[in-house]
């Protein structure tokens, strides 16, 4: 997909362009994690080549063959990567605390007792890796919580990464999001970070849609992701999208979810994508 990408490319842009666009994609794979851009120009650039790219890789209309690949690409990804909270963050361990203190701080807002409040039984933790969400931000706050995960390693690793407090694990499962049915009335939050991603425009939506249907009465369903400037940004180091908030936004309404609360993480390194988090229900 790539060099398809590169050859149309190539009929659109000058010399110059294709030589930064180039330069763009080489980046990306040494830095897999951040598909950034460290300064303006670039960014600017990044935003035309997008612009022009983006019907190339519209996600609505992938075909099997692509969808099999997109899924199965990530796959590869994910089972080379370390099953640690560094391997988690794409070598950016060190933002962790942050982001478990932003989403705790997120989270408080919306659970406990009384009116139009988010119960605290059991949570639901997608695209959980080795459990370092379930770790520091579920299992303090809800009773019970379950992960589901496509990489069986990160599941296993899971196990001993959440020690003692694992007992509290309702089930481990390990499958894509856009497979699973979560089980209709069981969670009051589902906490789905850094994987939307991972899914089809349609399977996204699909899955929001099953999602609430396992909701208990005053439940959410929390996205915290990456967002892109504008359009959809695709990765092919890890097989993945980044898609704008409008995008994002879109989505959720198409699955018939309503944004109840949303904020955007702060001090994250500036090289990163901006990371906001949106409570739906
Ligand atoms: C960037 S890591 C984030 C892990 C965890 N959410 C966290 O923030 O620590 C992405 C995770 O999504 C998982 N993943 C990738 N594609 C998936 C899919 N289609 N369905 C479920 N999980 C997927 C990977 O195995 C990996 O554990």
């Amino acid at each position: 997909m790539q060099h398809l990408f590169i050859l149309i490319s190539d009929c659109f842009l000058t010399d110059s362009l294709l030589l930064i666009y180039l330069d763009i994609r080489r980046r990306a794979y040494i830095d897999k994690s951040a598909f950034v851009c460290a300064h303006q120009s670039t960014l600017l650039f990044q935003h035309y080549i997008y612009s022009i790219l983006l019907p190339l890789n519209c996600l609505a209309s992938m075909q099997m063959g692509e969808e099999a690949h997109f899924y199965g690409n990530a796959e590869v990804y994910w089972r080379d990567v370390p099953p640690t909270v560094d391997g988690m963050l794409g070598g950016y361990g060190s933002i962790s605390n942050i982001d478990l203190n932003g989403s705790k701080a997120f989270l408080k807002k919306l659970i406990g007792e009384g009116e139009g409040k988010t119960g605290t039984m059991c949570a639901l933790d997608c695209g959980a890796g080795i459990g370092r969400i379930t770790k520091r931000l579920l299992l303090p706050l809800f009773q019970t919580v379950d992960l589901v995960d496509v990489t069986q390693e990160f599941l296993d690793q899971a196990r001993t990464y959440l020690g003692e407090e694992s007992k509290r694990v309702g089930h481990y499962f390990c499958t894509g999001l856009q497979d699973f049915v979560p089980e209709p009335g069981r969670y009051d939050v589902i906490w789905i970070q850094w994987v939307i991603g991972h899914l089809t425009d349609e399977h996204l939506v699909k899955f929001l849609e099953r999602c609430q249907g396992a909701l208990r009465p005053g439940g959410i369903v929390v996205i915290k992701d990456n967002v892109a400037y504008e359009g959809v940004v695709p990765d092919d180091v890890d097989s993945s999208v980044c898609r704008d908030l409008q995008i994002v936004r879109s989505l959720v309404a198409k699955a018939g979810l309503r944004i109840v609360h949303q904020e955007q993480q702060m001090d994250f390194p500036k090289e990163i994508y901006q990371v906001h988090t949106l409570a739906l229900r």
